[in-house]
């Protein structure tokens, strides 16, 4: 006992280790400059640090920010600890199949790109980059009302009906414009934005605002190309405070689209959504940039797939970085899982190209994960598969995260 105290004392203070953590910790800083082909990414948190370099520091931030101390974003990665994987083994898992079908679209992954607003301050392929490697590797698309590329060309890119993710505006007429345009482009669902009722508190990308010594106003010239064209927004708020549940009849009366509500975080809303004719269930906390001090969304999908006991489909977003994650999602009865930040760290790391590196990531871990658990079909994946411990497991650092 005491020899071995002796020798942990002797490591300690051994010049080796600390050059050890010097050279590792030199290694993740510099990541990003050495990093210059997407195939030499081996996971998303090495794209984030490759887009960190590249993407100027102001929209950086505005990428990467939580709200007030970025609470909400640490909990939506601590969240996952609370789960672990149970596999099974000796199933023939030789034919995986990865693809899935929500309320009509088919999709060759569960891994969905989440609607992300003005992709052309990320890189200049926007967001026909990324329509197009949604394309080329079948993953569906929301895209955002604040999309900086107009929805036809958008749609036309990825060749597939996408979805178009709607932020209630302030001025209804408008908001039926906007919903006929997309439904008219061939979008085949709308997913209501409804967790920015008002304002929020963007701490980081202020921090990270300060250290861009560029002049907005060189770049920011004059009117961003809208999502739809010839439409005017002139003094049309993006955030209606006033809006209450009945929104969403009120949406199916001036569309056939289905009808998704974004940003739920606990069963007796995602019962209200479908008592209210909703068509899907988003289960978001808008990547942690709405509610400070949540809980990490996947802590929340237990009590929401409760409330909605198979009547509709639950998609899921915030925070999911590995095919683990992905896993342990729909294993809880997930339908579809969302990305966020991860395609745009490919996008404005590599464009397109960067965008269908994180797609492949995400896709052979979620691969390796479901056929080493005997799960070799999306539907295979059930509760028994995923153990809830009830707490958060503490891990130190989070893996191999930056954060
Ligand atoms: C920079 C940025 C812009 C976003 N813009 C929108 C948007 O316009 N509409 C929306 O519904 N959600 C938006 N979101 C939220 C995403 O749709 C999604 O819920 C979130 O990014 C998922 O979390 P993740 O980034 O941790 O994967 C945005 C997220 C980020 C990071």
């Amino acid at each position: 006992m005491t020899q071995r105290r002796e020798f942990l004392k002797f490591l300690a203070a051994s010049p080796l280790l600390t050059s050890y953590e010097t050279f590792a910790q030199e290694v993740e800083e510099t990541l990003g400059q050495r990093l210059t082909d997407p195939s030499e990414v081996i996971n998303v948190f090495e794209m984030e640090a490759v887009a960190r370099e590249k993407i100027p520091p102001a929209h950086f931030g505005y990428l990467s920010t939580g709200v007030d101390g970025d609470l909400t974003l640490r909990a939506n990665r601590a969240g996952f600890s609370r789960f672990q994987i149970k596999p099974r083994r000796l199933v023939d898992v030789s034919q995986p199949d990865l693809s899935v079908n929500v309320l009509g679209t088919q999709a060759g992954s569960p891994i969905f790109i989440c609607p992300v607003g003005s992709h052309g301050g990320f890189n200049a392929e926007a967001e026909i980059g990324v329509a197009r490697a949604a394309a080329a590797k079948n993953h569906h698309m929301t895209l955002s009302t604040q999309s900086s590329t107009p929805i036809e060309a958008v749609a036309d890119a990825r060749g597939a009906p996408i979805w178009f993710q709607l932020y209630p505006t302030d001025r209804w007429e408008n908001t039926v414009a906007m919903l006929q345009r997309a439904e008219a482009a061939g979008c085949t669902a709308v997913c209501l934005t409804i967790d920015l009722p008002a304002g929020r508190n963007t701490e980081t990308q202020s921090i990270l605002m300060r250290e861009d010594m560029r002049t907005c106003s060189n770049c920011h010239t004059g009117q961003p190309k809208p999502i739809f064209e010839g439409l005017n927004m002139q003094g049309v708020g993006l955030n209606d405070p006033s809006l209450t549940w009945d929104v969403i009849g009120r949406i199916k009366e001036v569309t056939d689209m289905n009808v998704f509500i974004k940003g739920v975080e606990v069963g007796i809303d995602a019962s209200l959504a479908v008592e209210n004719g909703a068509d899907g269930i988003w289960v978001s906390n808008h990547g942690a940039r709405a509610t400070e001090t949540g809980r990490g969304t996947i802590e929340c999908l237990p009590e929401i797939v409760n409330a909605i006991n198979g009547r509709i489909p639950v998609i899921i977003d915030s925070g999911f970085r590995r095919g683990t994650d992905i896993y342990k999602a729909l294993a809880m009865g997930a339908s579809a899982v969302g990305i966020g930040r991860p395609y745009i760290w490919g996008l404005g790391a590599f464009g397109q190209a960067g965008v269908e590196r994180v797609l492949d990531l995400l896709n052979r871990e979620l691969l390796i994960t479901m056929q080493g658990s005997g799960t070799p079909t999306i539907t295979s994946i059930g509760p028994d598969y995923v153990l809830d411990a009830g707490h958060r497991v503490p891990r130190g650092r989070l893996g191999r995260e930056l954060l």
